[in-house]
């Protein structure tokens, strides 16, 4: 983790708070790429994800927003109450898992209310190098409308939806004349989310142009047995490089169980949305549960997300 100090705060929107991180110690930042994201250790062991909304460029601090979530799980509301100029905090180096595709021509960005912020990045990516694209931002009110300011300066290439004033989100609408070479960037809430993935779908936009950025599991996620046969209750892992065998329970993740067995594991936002407790497999058939492996990464088997993923077969091995 890289200590930072809250170097400014500000008020983006109603519900919207603008966090700046310098180093602590003046040196230079990791860089990173648009869309990525850090973990932000905060008060009381809570570890939540934030995406980094400046430019990719700058390496002399981070850029993130934070929007009060309600009911608030603690990270927002403690950000939003407590955090002061000053303070300390730690983060983890940047990770990407919503990037912008290099063979993208053009990117069609879509975001719900503090969806926003991973778009940030990318706009100003694409901006200097010089790539086509469009955004469609849909909010509650204007009040809630976070960075209007810079993304007005777009014209017509951002279009602003405002629920209290009329313009309903219409995902099919937004994808309208979408060409073969264009890229869908979607982040917001689930429901729109779900949305934007159907209307893609009917107009027949191949699934690895359509990406996706989620900042909570759907409720029903971790309970779900997505395809198939349902997997077996319990589970053996096998740590190859020890041998060890341990016990995977019906109610506890693998994460969880290793942690019962003393191992300390690398991991965040323990939802299958982070990709920090990504392991890779040896053996067995991981039954996916994350949003963070695509359709052809889940094919492939060779990692899982060990905080929600489990398993198929009797065993899994895994090169820990
Ligand atoms: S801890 Fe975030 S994906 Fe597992």
């Amino acid at each position: 983790m890289i200590e930072v100090v809250v170097k400014r705060l500000s008020r983006e929107a109603e519900g919207v708070l603008g966090v700046e991180l310098v180093r602590a110690d003046g040196g230079a930042l990791p860089s990173f790429e648009a869309g990525a994201h850090v973990d932000v250790a905060l008060a009381h062991g809570l570890m939540r994800q934030y995406s980094l909304c400046n430019d990719p460029v700058e390496t002399h601090r981070y850029c993130l927003g934070v929007g009060l979530a309600t009911p608030s799980r603690g990270g927002s509301h403690h950000v939003h109450e407590t955090l002061r100029e000053g303070d300390r905090l730690a983060v983890s180096p940047p990770r990407t898992l919503f990037a912008l595709a290099r063979e993208g021509a053009a990117h069609r960005f879509i975001a719900g209310g503090i969806g926003i912020t991973p778009i940030l990045s990318m706009i100003r990516a694409c901006e200097r190098a010089g790539a086509r694209w469009s955004l469609d931002y849909a909010v509650r009110s204007r009040e809630r409308a976070a960075y209007l300011g810079f993304l007005s300066t777009f014209g017509a290439r951002v279009r602003l939806h405002v629920d209290d004033e009329g313009t309903r989100p219409q995902p099919q609408a937004w994808l309208d004349g979408i060409d073969a070479h264009e890229h869908v960037y979607c982040c917001g809430p689930a429901a729109m989310m779900d949305a934007v993935a159907q209307a893609a779908e009917a107009r027949g936009v191949a699934r690895e142009r359509v990406h996706f950025e989620r900042f909570a599991a759907p409720p029903a996620a971790a309970s779900e047995a997505p395809h198939g046969d349902a997997p077996p209750a319990s589970f053996t892992v096998v740590l190859a490089r020890s041998g060890q065998r341990c016990t995977v329970e019906a109610d506890e993740s693998i994460l969880t169980c290793l942690e019962r067995h003393g191992h300390a594991l690398p991991h965040a936002c323990r939802e299958g949305l982070c990709g920090s407790c990504e392991t890779p497999l040896i053996e067995g058939a991981a039954e996916h549960r994350d949003f963070v492996l695509d359709e052809a990464e889940r094919a492939a088997n060779r990692r899982l997300m060990i905080c929600v993923s489990r398993s198929r077969t009797p065993e899994l091995v895994l090169d820990l």
